[in-house]
Formats: structure tokens, C-alpha cells, sequence
């Protein structure tokens, strides 16, 4: 495995509190939930070796550890961006961090423009799929064989299972969520009329300039993905007006309390709603060696002796 992961992945492991079951990854403006973990040990990016550092206007930069409703947690608060002009090996870096700490599944979340006519600029859809407009691919290059397989499937990237766990946690916490399928572009130049024109007819609801090379790795790892995308203004040529980055961050300050209720309630339910509770495990680490997926190939990093093991404790709104 790349060296530098596994420095990252060691050294983490001497600061972080627990074993994270549940990973966080928040999109532009979404940083606020990264202020509700408990008993957090929050580590900035640059203190972070081959971590990249974002740029963005609304990306904080840290890696926050801790526990959300009990369930040991590592929230990324902010990412790097490929249109950053940072190779897909560094804007995937921070998320196979996360896969090799251990958590089970990821939530990733993104602000993105609505292509679908029936989305409104502040709906939070859920990603049931995605489609890879970014011209190239994160495993592109040599394989390190202990990340995952050369080919991986990506037939239930968002798999259905989580999605419908996600979907119930939302109507238990009151959260309305949508359903569609994300499509991931380079950027940073938002789209044309006839980009969205054609997305739409290509089958996506909603676009945006993140997630899925993050999705293609983790999925790689054997790691269970929630993707909930933040609709922040709708796309090109849907509204009479022009794009503007402040209205992304506008929608999500608007939007801020529902979305942090929900990344609440879905860190719970991935916590403790699913086949082997990590709540009740009594060593997390016993429980889920390498994550959920009995298939699922990726080595966790031997942890180190001295750590004490965790404590026990579709809306298919349109179409
Ligand atoms: N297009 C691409 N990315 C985005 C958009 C958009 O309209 N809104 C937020 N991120």
C-alpha cells in the first residue's frame, strides 16, 4: 500500500480518541455538523502529512474525531476539488484515510446544482447513483492490490440497502429527502443550457464537482457509501437568472439545521441500525476487522498495542 497512506493512517491513530465506525465527508457550506461532535479531537489538514489543502471559499479544512449520538465518528470538514488542479490521488487521499481507520460506511455530501425541474434550491436529495462526467477515473494508474480490486463493481455504488436506511432515518428525524442520480463533472466552470440539457436526458437530477471520485474509491475498499446531496440553486438555463458560488453558500446556510438533523440521525442509524451494531460490539475493531462487506479487501492497517479497543456501548419524492 501507498506509504504515505499508511504514515497518515498510523499517525492518526495515535490522536483519534476511537476507531471511527461512521466517516463524514461535507460539501461546501456544510461544515456546521463538524461542531456537533462529542468529545472531539479536531486535527487541521496542514497538520495532516499528504493531506491537500482546499482553497474554496466555505471548505474549513480539518479532520474532526469523536462520537455523534454515541457512534464513533471522523468527520472531513472540507475537500479538494480536482478543478483545484489536484492530481485524483490527493482528492481521493482524504476518504481511503477514512476507509483505513476503519469506518464501515461513508456519508458524503455535496453541494449541487438541480437539473430535475421538480428539485428546488434547498431539497436534499439522496444519491442513488451517479454518472462520471469527469473524464477520468481515481484508480487510474498501478493498483495497490490492498486498496481493492484492479475492476471494481460499481453496480450498487450507493447501495440499496443504506439508501433505504437512509431514507427511513430521514422520516423518523422529520427531514423531507428526494432521490436521483448525481453527476459528477470537472469544473470549475458551472455547465451550459445544453450541458444540463443533455444531463437530464443522460438520466441525472442533479450536478455537482465532487463525490464521485471519492465514491469510486471507497467503493474500491469494500466501504458503504450514503451520498446526500445538498440542492443549493438549480443548474444552468433551468431558472431564468445566472449562476453565482454565493448562492451555494446562501442555500446552505438556509439550509444548514435540516441537513445537520439529518447527518445526525444517518450516523445513528449506520451506527446501530445495521447488522452488527457498533454500539453493541464490544470491540469495534473485533467486530468489523475491515468494514461490513465480507468480500471487501481492504487490510486495516495493524493498530497499535497500547490502544484501548472502542468502548461498548426511498422517498421517491419525484419521477
Ligand atoms: N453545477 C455544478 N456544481 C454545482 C452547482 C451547479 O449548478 N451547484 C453547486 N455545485
Amino acid at each position: 500500500m501507498d506509504t504515505a497512506l499508511r504514515d497518515v493512517v498510523e499517525r492518526l491513530r495515535e490522536r483519534i480518541p476511537s476507531p471511527p465506525a461512521v466517516g463524514v465527508i461535507l460539501g461546501s457550506g456544510l461544515g456546521d455538523f463538524a461542531e456537533l461532535v462529542e468529545d472531539a479531537v479536531a486535527i487541521p489538514y496542514a497538520d495532516i502529512p499528504s493531506f491537500p489543502a482546499s482553497a474554496v471559499v466555505g471548505h474549513a479544512g480539518k479532520l474532526v474525531a469523536g462520537r455523534v449520538k454515541g457512534v464513533p465518528v471522523a468527520v472531513l470538514a472540507g475537500r479538494v476539488h480536482f478543478y483545484e488542479g489536484h492530481p485524483m490521488s490527493s482528492v481521493v487521499f482524504p476518504a481511503r484515510v477514512l476507509g483505513l481507520l476503519g469506518c464501515r460506511d461513508v456519508i458524503v455530501t455535496n453541494a449541487a446544482g438541480g437539473i430535475d425541474k421538480k428539485l428546488r434550491a434547498g431539497d436534499l436529495m439522496l444519491i442513488e447513483d451517479h454518472i462520471n462526467l469527469f473524464g477520468t477515473n481515481p484508480l487510474v494508474g498501478p493498483n495497490p492490490d490492498k486498496l481493492g480490486p484492479r475492476f471494481p463493481d460499481m453496480s450498487d455504488a450507493y447501495k440499496k440497502e443504506l439508501r433505504a436506511l437512509a431514507a427511513a432515518a430521514a422520516r423518523r428525524v422529520g427531514v423531507p429527502v428526494k432521490s436521483g442520480v448525481y453527476v459528477g463533472v470537472h469544473g470549475p466552470s458551472y455547465e451550459t443550457p445544453a450541458e444540463i440539457r443533455a444531463f437530464r436526458a443522460l438520466g441525472a437530477h442533479a450536478v455537482g464537482m465532487s463525490t464521485v471520485p471519492e465514491v469510486i474509491a471507497l467503493n474500491q475498499m469494500g466501504i458503504g457509501v450514503v451520498g446526500i446531496s445538498c440542492i443549493t440553486n438549480m443548474a444552468a438555463g433551468v431558472l431564468p437568472q445566472k449562476l453565482d458560488h454565493s448562492e451555494v453558500l446562501e442555500t446552505t446556510a438556509r439550509v444548514k439545521d435540516r441537513f445537520v438533523k439529518l447527518l445526525v440521525a444517518l450516523c445513528e442509524a449506520l451506527g446501530t441500525g445495521r447488522t452488527g451494531d457498533v454500539l453493541e460490539s464490544p470491540s469495534r475493531k473485533e467486530a468489523h476487522p475491515v468494514g461490513h462487506d465480507p468480500k471487501r479487501r481492504v487490510a486495516a492497517p495493524k493498530r497499535s498495542p497500547k490502544r484501548k479497543p472502542a468502548p461498548t456501548s426511498k422517498p421517491k419524492a419525484r419521477r
